[in-house]
């Protein structure tokens, strides 16, 4: 049958695309993870992450205020912990004098309008550098649950706006809301890593932390009994739903490019808003295509950004916050 239709129309100028664009970005849409470290005047690069570094506090200190006015509202924290403070139990992690504590009072004295999300896990401070307690070759969930606990409620104490439990155990989002109904932490929220694969898109991140699962005959070599088979779908809807019904009040795929499907069958399930994470592998690859010549950096940044939003994120957790906020502003 014949008919008219010519959709080119709607693409003819710019004005005309810019009339009819679906999807717009912002840096209202992003959150930045940073990676904190010890000692005073520090800036160190992250080799498989070309542009992040890891900073000490001081100097984070004027990053912090840098990245307010660029507009980006949020950060997620990660911090590297010195070795001779890791364990098996993970209770630097609660530490109220700890790094992660102290970043959070810094950043809340900085600028209080930047709402922070410190990532609860216990990976940077296992020594077998699992996010979970290990005992006869397994990571065990309900004591990593009352630990997990613990470092929350001593984030929400050092001032977190949100914490972000990125470990995928079963049952720590009620453990957690539930200690900080008790405590009196009402406002404090929870972005909880619901879909979470179990990707090799991580490996940038895990160099930056020192924090990869060690070699050793007697521990899982990876962190496929938590994480998720990338091959399943289903049971990722399960997760989402479950962590909705234990309270948390935003939810995270992970990662996000290889998961634009899960993001939007999540869309059409819930009302919270979802948060995506573009991850420490995506970030390399792009980076490294670029600085090859092989890609153009700006679009591909935007476009994949743009990509992600669209299929239904309302938050962008992506490394590329500050480098976007500039090519949005100009
Ligand atoms: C740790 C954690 C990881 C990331 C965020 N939190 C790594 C992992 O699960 O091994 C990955 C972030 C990235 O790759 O950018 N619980």
């Amino acid at each position: 049958m014949m008919n008219f239709n010519r959709n080119r129309r709607m693409r003819a100028n710019q004005s005309i695309r810019d009339l009819v664009r679906e999807t717009t970005l912002t840096t209202n849409d992003f959150v930045l993870p940073i990676f904190v470290m010890e000692g005073s005047g520090k800036k160190e690069p992250i080799s498989s992450m070309p542009g992040v570094y890891r900073y000490s506090l001081d100097l984070l200190k004027n990053e912090i205020k840098d990245l307010y006015s660029y507009g980006i509202k949020a950060v997620n924290i990660y911090v590297k912990v010195s070795d001779h403070l890791k364990d098996n139990t993970g209770k630097e992690a609660w530490n109220p004098n700890g790094l992660m504590q102290d970043t959070l009072k810094m950043i809340k004295d900085t600028e209080p309008g930047m709402i922070t999300m410190p990532d609860v896990a216990l990976d940077p401070y296992s020594i077998y550098g699992h996010d979970g307690i290990i005992e006869n070759g397994q990571v065990l969930n309900d004591p990593t649950v009352e630990a997990l606990v613990k470092m929350s409620l001593s984030h929400a104490e050092a001032g977190a706006d949100f914490v972000a439990p990125s470990d995928m155990m079963d049952g720590r989002v009620v453990a957690i809301r539930e200690a900080f109904e008790e405590h009196g932490h009402h406002n404090v929220g929870i972005v909880s890593y619901a879909a979470k694969y179990a990707s090799a898109f991580y490996g940038p991140f895990r160099s930056a932390l020192d924090s990869a699962p060690v070699e050793n005959a007697n521990i899982p070599k990876d962190k496929k009994t938590y994480q998720m088979d990338f091959a399943n779908s289903r049971e990722a809807i399960r997760e989402v739903l479950d962590d909705v019904d234990e309270g948390a009040d935003i939810i995270m795929i992970k990662p996000g490019l290889p998961n634009l499907d899960i993001i939007a069958k999540v869309r059409e399930l819930i009302t919270q808003p979802i948060a995506v994470y573009q991850v420490s592998g995506e970030y390399a690859m792009i980076k490294a295509a670029a600085q090859n010549g092989w890609l153009e950096n700006d679009k591909v940044i935007l476009e994949s950004l743009h990509s992600i939003k669209r299929a239904g994120a309302d938050l962008i957790f992506t490394y590329f916050a500050k480098e976007a906020a500039q090519l949005l502003n100009k």
